[in-house]
């Protein structure tokens, strides 16, 4: 018997250790030897207000009990509470918080009576748990010292996460596990990981999510589920997350019996209508519907002969006495012209025309969540519509869970890009965040990477991702150093020695990707269906000539890239001067965009005097040289980081070196038979045969 309690209490001692070591605490390792705890003397707020729980529950595992309540002021007390807190009120703060609103806040430092007072106040509960979260986060990073004044206000007011989860428990696109949402489970069984999830996602901000796939079924509406549903919006509530729900256009068809799903059709609308009520019932605080309609063979408002605004405000009248909103999204490509220009084409003529509670959904890019894109031109473009960004956090064209790729600089790429939309410095960012038009409603959405890994996001360093996305939406002018910086001391170390090299190479990451898998604005030659590794010479005589890569990257013996020019595609004309024109030149265009938009010579010359050809060659080297840099990085980093963690990347991070060799090899080789140009000798030789690389067929069963 005592054999066997020891074999017990030894076996928890390891199972602990590896489950604190597994990457299942994210970024909220609130961990004891970092915690300077000398910072409070005692605090002073309500212990019942979920805020000021949250607040004990990382403080208790910094330093292994809760902070004691005072009853008075005193040195070094922390304060916690909301307007309506006398305590509060008597630091004349009053105007400020009403201005920051409920989710906004401040941190500072105050001085009352000689006793020098920290102060953590919101004009709302949300805003005193975002305050609480950021307390902790300057602690936990060591930033926190007693002359601080933080004053925080989200930048978006929704930010959402989409789950493109199936009921059936995939993910499409999903690289961690199955779903976290156990609707096979529910609504008896309430797993724990949904308080977990909420939990960090309120630490980053986030505050809302749609639980299901855009690509959504019918059945996501049957009372069975709704009553799922229900559920984990109970679980999320108290950390102030909304739950919305991805709905197919056709549900009154086909899961109401309907004979028809036309959005003019008064029985319709009378469904939409009923099935709302039904949901808020249910789901007071309910957020709403994601549309993904008319796209990729999903039904829609045109299998009617009618239009998107049709659509989105037929269901925008069913939520509106709810308060609900429908984010309708942009990613339409009807065919008929260049795919990048499609979903400009569909919803700027609309502009104006949605109703108050209708979004627009739009994918930063104007193809699809590509390594590179420039900016999709929608944004700017409807200025009496509001658009929210979409942002893809799972890394589909990434290297999926293998590759360390730090999306935080491809998305401040894209927020900071000019659209010159209302003159120079009319940012992305300012066009959807409220600050260059008047909007009711501002948004903005990340494809979750998440799925039920212990890790939660399949390689380690993609919690980065999750984590940069809800900075981002909190706060789109962080920079990503500043957001690196954050990541790595929360979830790895303090030390100066290991946050250095690290953050470089996160910083650095995309560009690498960028790099080894479609430089100078190649895109779309990945190998069809699931999306991993190279296959620019692919051809599936079944499919859309747009869903092939020689679509893309049209490479003949004259040169390579599409001409997307005012004499070819004229997707250029679809920006402001004066970038339309900008781009039009291969002289003034971006060169990290010049094969997006034109075809060019092999021989063309290049900024720094090589010829396309070569520079080609040396950008796909440059990226299996960093690829190979960021393994010794890593090596040198073991001795700060436990060893799970740091054997898993290391693995990750050969693989990732592996693939970049294997896409420097597929291009140069093929492109080379167009070029009909050596490899400059000073870069290291294929490895591979063109002719093996071909063969290659993994079996990831993905569609296009
Ligand atoms: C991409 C992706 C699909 C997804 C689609 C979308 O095409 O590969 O899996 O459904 O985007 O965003 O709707």
């Amino acid at each position: 018997m005592i054999r066997k309690i020891i074999f017990l209490v030894l076996l928890a001692l390891t199972t602990a250790h590896l489950a604190a070591e597994d990457g299942h605490q994210l970024w909220l390792r609130f961990n004891k030897t970092n915690t300077d705890t000398h910072y409070f003397s005692g605090i002073d707020a309500n212990k019942n207000r979920f805020a000021v729980k949250e607040f004990q529950h990382g403080w208790t595992e910094m330093t292994g009990a809760s902070l004691p309540t005072v009853s008075e002021l005193n040195n070094n007390t922390l304060v916690i509470g909301s307007l309506k807190d006398p305590a509060i009120a008597s630091f004349g703060l009053r105007n400020e918080l009403k201005q920051l609103g409920n989710e906004g806040y401040v941190i500072k430092s105050v001085q009352q009576k000689n006793k020098r007072i920290t102060v953590v106040a919101s004009a709302g509960e949300s805003g005193l748990l975002y305050g609480v979260f950021h307390l902790l986060r300057l602690i936990q990073t060591q930033q926190f010292s007693d002359n601080i004044n933080v004053v925080e206000k989200p930048s978006y007011q929704i930010r959402v996460l989409n789950h493109w989860d199936n009921l059936d428990g995939s993910i499409e696109r999903g690289y961690a596990g199955h779903s976290i949402w156990k609707w096979d489970e529910l609504p008896a069984t309430v797993s724990p990981r949904y308080k977990e999830y909420a939990r960090a996602n309120a630490s980053i901000g986030i505050n809302a999510t749609v639980l299901n796939n855009v690509n959504a079924s019918p059945q996501m509406l049957s009372t069975e589920n709704l009553l799922k549903v229900k559920i984990i919006a109970v679980e999320l509530r108290p950390f102030h997350i909304k739950v919305y729900l991805s709905i197919n256009f056709s549900s009154p068809k086909q899961l109401g019996g309907l004979s028809t799903s036309d959005p003019l059709d008064k029985n319709v609308r009378k469904w939409w209508a009923d099935k709302a009520a039904e949901v808020y019932k249910l789901i007071p605080d309910f957020g709403g519907f994601l549309v993904k309609a008319n796209s990729e063979g999903l039904p829609g408002p045109m299998d009617y002969g009618r239009t998107h605004v049709d659509g989105a405000n037929m269901l925008a009248d069913a939520l509106k006495p709810f308060g609900g909103i429908v984010m309708w999204r942009a990613f339409v490509y009807e065919p008929g012209d260049d795919r990048a220009k499609l979903a400009y084409n569909e919803f700027h003529k609309f502009d104006g025309q949605f109703h108050d509670n209708v979004i627009i959904q739009v994918k930063n890019g104007p193809i699809d969540f590509q390594p590179r894109e420039p900016f999709s031109p929608l944004f700017g473009a409807m200025k009496k519509t509001p658009l929210m960004p979409e942002l893809q956090i799972t890394q589909e064209y990434l290297g999926q869970g293998n590759h360390l790729v730090f999306l935080a600089s491809m998305w401040k790429e894209f927020l900071d890009s000019d659209t010159y939309c209302a003159g120079k410095g009319s940012t992305v960012a300012k066009t959807t965040d409220g600050t260059l038009f008047v909007q009711k409603l501002t948004a903005i959405a990340g494809v979750a990477n998440i799925g039920e890994d212990s890790n939660w996001c399949g390689h380690q360093f993609a919690q980065a991702n999750w984590y940069a996305f809800g900075r981002l939406a909190w706060n789109n002018r962080l920079t990503s150093d500043e957001i690196a910086n954050e990541w790595i001391r929360m979830t790895f170390s303090n030390d100066t020695g290991f946050i250095k090299p690290v953050k470089e190479m996160m910083l650095e990451s995309r560009e690498a990707a960028v790099n080894y898998m479609m430089p100078l604005g190649l895109h779309h030659i990945f190998a069809f269906g699931h999306h991993y590794g190279p296959e620019p010479w692919c051809d599936v005589p079944e499919a859309r000539a747009d869903w092939l890569p020689k679509y893309y990257h049209n490479a003949q013996p004259d040169g390579v890239g599409f001409d997307r020019t005012s004499t070819g595609s004229k997707a250029v004309e679809q920006y402001f001067s004066p970038l339309r024109e900008e781009l039009d030149q291969t002289a003034t265009c971006p060169e990290k965009y010049l094969l997006w938009f034109h075809h060019v010579p092999w021989d063309y010359k290049m900024k720094d005097g090589r010829i396309l050809w070569d520079e080609l060659c040396y950008a796909y080297d440059r990226g299996v040289k960093q690829a190979r840099e960021f393994q010794v990085i890593w090596d040198r980093a073991e001795q700060y980081v436990d060893s799970e963690r740091f054997k898993e990347v290391q693995t990750k991070l050969k693989i990732q070196a592996h693939d970049a060799v294997w896409w420097k090899d597929a291009c140069l080789l093929y492109f080379q038979q167009f070029s009909k140009r050596p490899i400059p000798y000073d870069i290291e030789r294929p490895v591979y045969n063109l002719d093996d690389l071909m063969k290659i067929k993994l079996d990831m069963n993905e569609h296009n």
